[in-house]
């Protein structure tokens, strides 16, 4: 009896735990206040977009907030934003700001967008021309655009607990900081961090920018001076407490010549504080299940939808509507980044294959006037469409069987995660995100997710192309693996955005 009611007590306990347990787990009153977070960029989608960058700022701030921060984004209010948004667009206010001995005038503007607050700084000298970069005085125009970043808080009110600033347009952001602005109350604390999209472009200048434009003092100026030149990404380096880029194998790469565009030096000097978090996707946005641009919605459970894409397509494209033919998308700026002179050095054997190669892009002319010539030649194999436009890129995704990703350097890539999602199987070289994001498969085991190769030569390319084009038609044995393991890939910022909370907490 005894015995029993011992053991009825017992039994009790832990049910009086578990009640006080569920009242330790009740979200406490005070709640901790959420992190405040400004990131800067030159470029956001759904405003304007020329490159991955855009992505970014995008999905980054959207996945920090259901995480529970209060991130913001600031960036130009640009002639080139379509005009529905500029019309929705509501003004806080203006400030001028102290430019060496210029006082500008800056409009600051704001939208909320699927719930991520934007900030929008307007001068129409600076901003009101058509092309994001390339003016002739585009130094001078994101420096404006650094400073107005600090200038605009008394506007806004939004002093951030964490500036994250991206390449070199918002690089003097903590170069700024720390010369002029610390002595601001709400900005002395501040933490600033600095991530690396494309470390080709530095914002390089004559070192008479520096007081002339920047207006940085001279016992100051060695923030900005590298290698004889005014540099604004190395005074980034210099300044932010956190140095990342995007891939792991990238931070690694451009600590060498190779890939450091002469930055390598200063990188290793400040080594310590270099990360490599790789990017995500925007999962909802990209996926074939669901995705409006496609002519046949399909994920993998209805993989066998998947050929009427390319069927679509080809109708679309005036090609020859052929199921078996290997279609073999490609999707990006044309430059000498993405590996094109790998893939015109081979054009011809390509052709060769039974594959169809289909090319959505824009960019150096030379690449343009080779792709749209090699068309006349070969018009039932290749399609090379330039200018871009995000509704054929989907049906790229969708209606390609491999996706060729040759890129001489690559920071991290969003193709090639696009293209995965959607069954297109990537052929890609071991660089950069590439090689962190695609592993080769391995008909032993089955593993992996793609084709790389890892020389910057053509015939390597030329034989993982061949090696794609073999496996594909097995297509129910090793095809179908490599397809689904690419398919069942998470590849969503909710990972990618805990490493940057990581930082954000530690810094
Ligand atoms: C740049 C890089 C690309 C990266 C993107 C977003 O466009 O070239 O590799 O994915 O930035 O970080």
């Amino acid at each position: 009896m005894a015995q029993a009611k011992k053991k009825t007590a017992a039994q009790e306990k832990p049910k009086a735990q578990a009640k006080e347990a569920k009242v330790k787990e009740a979200p406490p009153k005070e709640e901790k206040p959420k992190k405040k977070i400004l990131l800067v960029a030159s470029e956001a989608l759904p405003f304007v977009k020329t490159g991955g960058l855009a992505d970014v700022a995008a999905a980054l701030p959207k996945a920090l907030n259901a995480d529970g921060y209060d991130c913001r984004v600031v960036m130009p209010l640009y002639y080139d934003i379509p005009d529905d948004f500029k019309h929705t667009m509501r003004c806080l206010g203006n400030v001028y700001v102290p430019l060496a001995w210029r006082n500008q005038y800056c409009g600051v503007f704001t939208q909320t967008y699927e719930g991520i607050t934007y900030y929008f700084l307007d001068n129409e000298y600076y901003f009101k021309r058509r092309g994001l970069y390339g003016h002739y005085d585009d130094g001078e125009r994101f420096a404006f655009f650094s400073k107005a970043v600090l200038e605009s808080m008394s506007v806004t009110g939004f002093y951030p607990d964490i500036i994250h600033a991206n390449d070199w347009h918002t690089a003097l952001v903590p170069v700024y900081l720390d010369v002029f602005y610390r002595g601001i109350p709400q900005l002395n604390g501040v933490k600033t961090i600095f991530t690396i999209h494309n470390i080709q472009f530095q914002g390089q200048y004559g070192d008479s920018i520096i007081s002339d434009v920047l207006g940085i003092p001279a016992d100051r100026a060695s923030l900005v001076m590298y290698k004889g030149c005014a540099n604004f990404m190395k005074g980034a380096i210099e300044c932010s407490n956190i140095v990342t880029t995007v891939s792991p194998t990238y931070a690694g790469e451009i600590l060498d010549p190779y890939y450091g565009y002469e930055m390598e030096d200063i990188l290793r000097q400040r080594s310590y504080k270099l990360r490599g978090i790789v990017n995500g996707i925007d999962t909802v946005k990209n996926d074939p299940a669901a995705d409006k641009a496609l002519f046949v919605n399909y994920d993998l459970a209805n993989f066998g939808k998947k050929v009427e894409n390319k069927l679509a397509l080809q109708r679309m494209l005036g090609l020859p509507e052929n199921k078996d033919a290997a279609m073999i998308g490609m999707v990006g700026r044309l430059t000498e980044q993405k590996g094109l002179d790998l893939v015109a050095a081979v054009l011809e054997n390509i052709m060769q294959l039974p594959v169809q190669l289909v090319i959505l892009g824009q960019g150096d002319w030379r690449y343009e006037e080779t792709f749209k010539r090699a068309q006349n030649d070969h018009t039932a194999k290749l399609r090379c469409v330039l200018g871009f436009s995000a509704d054929l890129a989907s049906k790229i995704y969708g209606g390609s069987d491999m996706f060729l990703m040759p890129s001489k350097f690559e920071p991290c890539g969003l193709s090639q995660l696009i293209a995965m999602r959607y069954g297109s199987v990537p052929i890609v070289r071991e660089t950069g995100g590439l090689k962190d994001t695609v592993h080769p498969y391995n008909h032993d085991t089955g593993e992996g997710n793609g084709l790389t190769f890892y020389s910057y030569n053509a015939y390597d390319m030329l034989d993982a192309v061949q090696r794609a084009v073999g496996l594909y038609r097995d297509f129910k044995g090793d095809w179908a693996k490599v397809v689904a393991n690419g398919m069942s890939g998470d590849y969503s910022w909710a990972a990618t955005a805990k490493k940057y909370e990581e930082i954000y907490e530690t810094v």
